[in-house]
């Protein structure tokens, strides 16, 4: 029976781009979306941008753009990243929505009136410059411990201590640099120990936590801390709607996950496909009221697991809706064994990986091969991908497919009839393992199912030698089988490789059947042709992979001779990264009469200065705002008249003009 089912993802925080840490979280959700998807359950996959809060409001007025404006820029490019990558949601909206402020208020009265609020008077560090409330992350200073200078306010990286802000010594406002003062302000708490006994009948509920999460969970609760849900103005948020407490926001980490709600509701009153449309009371009444026919899940990384083990159920408990039927909680990315580090290089962003030339269904499969249901962190190393890509799906599954392509051709007509009992057993005990294994977010038993599948079929070639007499009656039936075979695979691999399976499945006549049933059985069906090619995945080399981090050799100094021929390898050509920037701004700079500073953007979250000899050109500098150029956008940032120019941009005449683009072409895109 089909099963209606709310899955979320965290909502990202409009407040930089995708990286391939993010991914793990919204690859994971996709896969489990798709493969409940395929079991033709009723699945709603709601995200959206997390649009609140102090960093957003400061970023924005850096980058001189309402939020509002900042925020909504993030939204589409993420939304556009997670398409890139095969994420399937069924909407992407914003926590910034009037629907979200309703329900914001809604569960503050809820909370309120169930006595849960109280007012709190709390010291706080208050930078008298910028006029405003320091959060943690915004004041820095000396660690009280270890005295390692430029420490946050909560926590030292050196040591691990967590402190107090204002315990820091010599601590000073990270955005201006002057040293706050200490200062009184109001503040909500909520009383979560009246409603501990709730929270932790949930966190002890089946299936809702994996054990070692669980344990986890319990021990913040023996140790309850009230949680503070208002923030001082200036704040980018919903404001209190509360007599009680006047001039306040609402903390964004109360109207964060209250935006799943929110987003939902959304999708349903105005996004859904007609027939699929519910309003604010049937959708409340089908997904949210305790008892209603559905279910909730959650997927979410481990550092905000107690937003969402302990705040969150509270606050639904509170509001009298259902708490979530299962909160998956993944770890976190490394990349070749270390945390990501913009300078290390290998802060590696959806963009980044995409302008490698990689098909975003490769690192999907990866993902999937490491992927299980506990919190462990998971490794991108460049040399497993390339080994796992080369050897699962290159070697094996492809692999697999032109060779049994090339013999059917070989082979003539189409084939029916019974499997091999050797391939079909494989095959059917693989079908049967995967459904929990995907159940489970076992999502790396799938694929050794998958390649197990693959790797007999493989052998059986090997053995039975079709090639010597494609027409034969065994030849044939291995054929089939191995034809049958691909088609099972191709069930297994969809929620991971969806156009690579489709694919996979139509070069041999066959089609994945509507619904992946408990009985399915991949040996009965249209008779197996070689139809159309089977989609091909080139074996990755080192090279292509590498382009993922920041080159090594960009900040090495000795540079190769040059060839002796005047000519440049390709491989050098190829170092270079030609992007089309958009100008922004470009004023003279003082006292050098040929050169021009430029703002542009580069598709990258910061705008680049660059400096150029092309002032000759342009009497009026701004003339070239707005207008499209080519930028070298990896050459090692240099000083001109003490401005650090990060790149150069393609000139040609004399005097140099710049040379445009087509208005079409988005910054940052790679000039080939
Ligand atoms: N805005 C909050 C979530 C609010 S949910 C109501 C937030 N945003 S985030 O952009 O920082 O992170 C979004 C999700 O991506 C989180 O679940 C987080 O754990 C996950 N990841 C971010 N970096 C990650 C890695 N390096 N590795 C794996 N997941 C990571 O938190
Ligand atoms: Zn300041």
């Amino acid at each position: 029976m089909s099963q209606k089912i709310l899955v979320t993802s965290a909502l990202p925080y409009a407040n930089g781009s995708i990286h391939l840490g993010h991914l793990v979280e919204y690859i994971q959700t996709d896969v489990y979306v798709r493969y409940r998807r395929s079991l033709g359950d009723d699945v709603t996959y709601v995200c959206a941008a997390d649009s609140h809060g102090t960093p957003i409001e400061v970023n924005a007025s850096k980058a001189g753009v309402s939020p509002k404006e900042f925020v909504e820029r993030y939204r589409k490019e993420q939304h556009q990243d997670f398409q890139r990558f095969g994420v399937d949601f069924s909407t992407y909206y914003t926590t910034d929505s009037d629907e979200n402020r309703k329900w914001a208020w809604r569960i503050w009265d809820a909370l309120k009136s169930r006595g849960l609020i109280y007012k709190k008077s709390v010291e706080q560090l208050f930078c008298q410059k910028d006029g405003r409330f320091l959060p943690d992350r915004f004041v820095k200073g000396t660690c009280p411990k270890c005295a390692t200078p430029g420490q946050y306010g909560d926590v030292c990286e050196k040591c691990g201590t967590t402190y107090d802000p204002r315990e820091l010594k010599d601590p000073r406002c990270a955005i201006c640099g002057t040293s706050p003062v200490v200062r009184a302000s109001d503040h909500a708490y909520v009383d979560l120990k009246k409603v501990e006994p709730a929270i932790r009948a949930w966190v002890e509920g089946e299936g809702h936590l994996d054990a070692a999460v669980r344990e986890q969970v319990k021990g913040w609760l023996d140790d309850l801390q009230d949680w503070c849900i208002t923030r001082d103005a200036p704040y980018f948020g919903f404001p209190v709607n509360d007599a009680d407490f006047p001039g306040k926001f609402i903390y964004v980490w109360l109207d964060a996950p209250i935006g799943y709600l929110s987003s939902g509701e959304r999708y349903f009153a105005d996004e859904a496909p007609s027939a699929d449309r519910l309003d604010p009371a049937a959708y409340e009444a089908t997904y949210l009221a305790p008892g209603s026919p559905s279910r909730l899940e959650h997927f979410i990384g481990k550092d905000i697991l107690r937003f969402h083990a302990v705040f969150w159920p509270a606050m639904l408990g509170a509001a009298g809706l259902k708490l979530p039927h299962r909160l998956a909680v993944h770890g976190h990315l490394t990349v070749n064994g270390e945390k990501m580090s913009k300078s290390r290089g290998t802060f590696v962003t959806a963009r980044t990986y995409l302008d490698a030339g990689l098909d975003p269904q490769l690192l999907r499969y990866y993902y999937a091969a490491n992927l299980g249901p506990g919190v462990s962190d998971l490794d991108l190393s460049l040399d497993e991908f390339r080994n796992r890509i080369n050897a699962d799906l290159a070697n094996n599954v492809a692999n697999l497919a032109s060779r049994v392509f090339a013999l059917l051709e070989r082979a003539g007509g189409d084939l029916t009839g019974d499997p091999e009992e050797g391939i079909a057993g494989v095959t059917r005990e693989a079908l049967r393992l995967a459904r929990p294994a995907y159940q489970a977010l076992e999502y790396r038993e799938v694929v050794r199912l998958v390649n197990q599948v693959a790797d007999t079929c493989n052998k059986r070639l090997q053995e039975g030698k079709p090639w010597e007499a494609p027409t034969s009656p065994a030849s044939r039936t291995l054929l089939l089988s191995c034809g049958r075979a691909l088609r099972a695979i191709s069930v297994m691999l969809w929620p991971v490789m969806p156009v690579f399976a489709d694919d996979l499945c139509a070069a041999f006549g066959q089609s994945r059947p509507g619904t992946w049933a408990a009985d399915f059985d991949p040996f009965v069906g249209a008779p197996v042709v070689a139809r159309a090619k089977p989609p091909q995945i080139a074996r990755l080399d080192a090279k292509q992979v590498a382009k993922l981090v920041a080159a090594p050799e960009a900040s090495a100094p000795a540079p190769a001779a040059p060839p002796a021929t005047g000519f440049i390898g390709f491989d050098d050509f190829m170092k270079v990264e030609l992007k089309v920037a958009l100008v922004r701004a470009a004023v003279r700079v003082p006292k050098a009469d040929k050169l021009l500073q430029l703002t542009v953007d580069v598709g990258e979250p910061d705008p680049r200065t660059i400096v150029a000899g092309i002032a000759t050109s342009y009497p009026e500098p701004e003339a070239l705002v707005g207008r499209r150029i080519v930028v070298v956008a990896n050459l090692e940032p240099r000083a001109l008249r003490g401005i650090i120019s990060q790149g150069m941009l393609l000139a040609a005449g004399d005097p140099p003009r710049v040379i445009l683009v087509d208005e079409g072409v988005a910054p940052g895109t790679r000039v080939k």
